[in-house]
């Protein structure tokens, strides 16, 4: 071998070998990819065909691409469109489907029928530990949440516990007693009446909504961002009929806290890691503190103006052991539940009222025997279904396309749904909005603004009694505010349209609802999507002026 020839052949040796290394490792990475490729398709095979065949009794999986995700990511884009998918995929079988997202297994129940046996099975079905979960997400230690949800004797002074229910679970039972249709709502209600009648004037929207309203002088009008706006006077609303005057003097600014932090509860129920999170659980952890400085006032500054729930809640609390921290995050709960939805329900509907002028009209004409001159008098009137059979339906419909959430439960042994079994430690979801989209229910045209569609016929009008009408939920667990709910939300509209002329500014588009964020309910509008309203005071209402729509 030449000088020459012993690097060329060395080098051509190294080539060879470097070209038989790559060959080596292109095989090796195709072996790689067979054997994934291979795998994947055992997986697939067993999990959505092999799987199933061997367990006929069990629903169905929506089958996905990539274990563990699962349909995580069309989950968090638009979970009510994952779930249509879902119906539609599994149409034929009208029975319960399971859907995987991150490791968690769903059984989706899309049938009223069903939903029924769910709402039913308080045993094998459990509520509570979604409480739990939000007790322990919000700060309560496991002595208390373990202590709130022991049963206790029957005999227990105080509120009647006559089953040995847990204070967790007798709560639900005190709610009912504070906010069903009797003397205890009227109570709320005649706060609610006086706090409209004061607020939802010229000059008080004008004084309290400078900050982000404008008003001109010309022609007598305020300019004001329609959802930042009903938010913001819902929520005072709420506080007031709960707490009085006392809350918003220990912190002016807790309404403002709780819009911040409802906005962003969507990280909450997700789970977002807490450095994250920190503009959600920065205002919350103010109005913790809030509450606590409230409890810790003397019960002669605070307890005359506080609801009967407040206080109960309070001695019942305490009376088992609970600290002010503890009691703080539980009254935390309430306020929320009091209050995020009320809000929002009234934005939807005035902003369709406002795109649909014969319906605000006849909103108007048939709400106005309920007032003296510009004053809300009467407190039954606007929620009566004989008087207001078009009110009734306004609020039905405006529910119906706004009412997002759906009713989870833990199944904590196995159960039988549909005819179908559902294991222990998976969860089980009713999402309301499916069954609020059912054509052969609610009609053809689910996806529009239609409130003829409860009155048009006897069957039409049964409808608010249907298993297929769930926005507040159901069985012991439905919303024990939707009396009280309806109340706020139309006496607060009627109340507007009565003593005002209300226009959009420009002509903006129908807002979207942002349905890639979570809600306990209804649903809040997609960022970018609130929008201007004028508001004049009317010429042809007023007292004694007579009642003109
Ligand atoms: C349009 C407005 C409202 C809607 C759509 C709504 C909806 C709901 C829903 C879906 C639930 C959960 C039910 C379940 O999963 O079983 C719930 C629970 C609850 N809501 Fe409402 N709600 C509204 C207004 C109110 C108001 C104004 C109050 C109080 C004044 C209130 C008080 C409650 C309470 C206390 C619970 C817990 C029930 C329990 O565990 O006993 N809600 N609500």
């Amino acid at each position: 071998m030449s000088n020459h020839t012993l690097p060329g052949s060395y080098h051509s040796e190294l080539v060879d070998t470097r070209a038989f290394l790559a060959l080596d490792e292109h095989a090796a990475s195709l072996r790689a990819l067979f054997l994934v490729v291979l795998v994947w398709g055992m997986w697939r095979a067993w999990r959505f065909t092999i799987y199933p065949s061997l367990h006929p009794n069990e629903p169905k999986e929506l089958p996905y691409l990539i274990p563990f995700l699962g349909h995580g990511v069309a989950f968090f884009q638009d979970s009510n469109g994952l779930l249509a998918r879902g119906r539609k995929h599994f149409a034929k079988a009208n029975e319960p489907f399971a859907l995987t997202a991150f490791g968690h297994t769903f059984y989706v129940i899309t049938h009223a029928k069903q939903s029924a046996e769910v709402y039913k099975n308080t045993e094998a079905l459990s509520f509570e530990e979604f409480v739990q979960k939000l007790m322990r997400v919000n700060g309560s230690d496991e002595a208390t949440i373990k202590n709130v949800y022991s049963p206790l004797p029957s005999d227990k002074p105080g509120f009647p516990n006559p089953d040995g229910l847990s204070m967790g679970v007798l709560a639900q039972r005190m709610h009912i007693h504070q906010l069903f249709p009797g003397d205890n709502m009227a109570v709320l209600q005649e706060k609610a009446r006086h706090w409209i009648n004061r607020q939802v004037s010229f000059d008080a929207i004008a004084r309290d909504c400078g900050r982000y309203a404008t008003t001109d002088s010309k022609d007598a009008s305020i300019q004001l961002p329609l959802y930042k706006w009903t938010s913001d006077y819902f929520v005072q609303l709420g506080q007031y009929v709960y707490f009085g005057d006392v809350l918003a003097q220990v912190d002016p600014t807790y309404p403002q806290s709780y819009m911040v932090f409802d906005e962003l509860l969507w990280k909450m129920l997700y789970q977002y890691p807490a450095v994250l999170c920190r503009d959600m659980t920065n205002p919350r952890d103010r109005m913790m503190a809030s509450l606590r400085a409230y409890f810790r006032l003397p019960p002669s500054e605070r307890r005359d103006q506080a609801a009967w729930i407040i206080n109960t809640m309070e001695d019942e609390m305490k009376a088992i052991g609970v600290d002010d921290e503890n009691l703080a995050i539980i009254v935390f709960h309430l306020y929320f539940a009091i209050n995020t939805n009320a809000r929002k329900t009234s934005f939807w509907m005035l902003s369709y009222l406002l795109r649909n002028p014969s319906d605000l009209a006849a909103f108007r004409a048939e709400t106005a025997p309920a007032f003296k001159g510009d004053e809300l008098s009467d407190i039954s009137y606007i929620t009566d279904t004989a008087k207001c059979p078009r009110v009734d339906a306004i609020w039905h419909e405006t529910l119906r396309l706004s009412g997002w959430a759906a009713s989870v439960r833990l199944v904590t042994r196995d159960v039988v749904i549909g005819a179908k079994t559902l294991r222990r430690g998976n969860r089980v979801m009713v999402p309301h909005r499916l069954l609020h989209f059912d054509e052969g229910v609610f009609g053809a045209d689910t996806a529009s603004w239609r409130p003829d569609r409860w009155l048009e016929s006897d069957a039409a009008r049964k409808l608010p009694s249907s298993a297929s009408w769930r926005p507040f939920g159901g069985g012991k667990t439905k919303c024990s505010g939707r009396f009280l709910a309806k109340f706020f939300v139309t006496a607060f509209v009627a109340t507007m349209l009565r003593r005002f002329d209300m226009e959009m500014v420009g002509e903006p588009p129908m807002p979207q609802p942002d349905i890639g964020r979570p809600v306990l309910g209804i649903i809040s509008v997609k960022q970018g999507g609130d929008y201007m309203v004028s508001i004049k005071k009317r010429r042809d209402g007023g007292e004694g002026e007579g009642v003109k729509s």
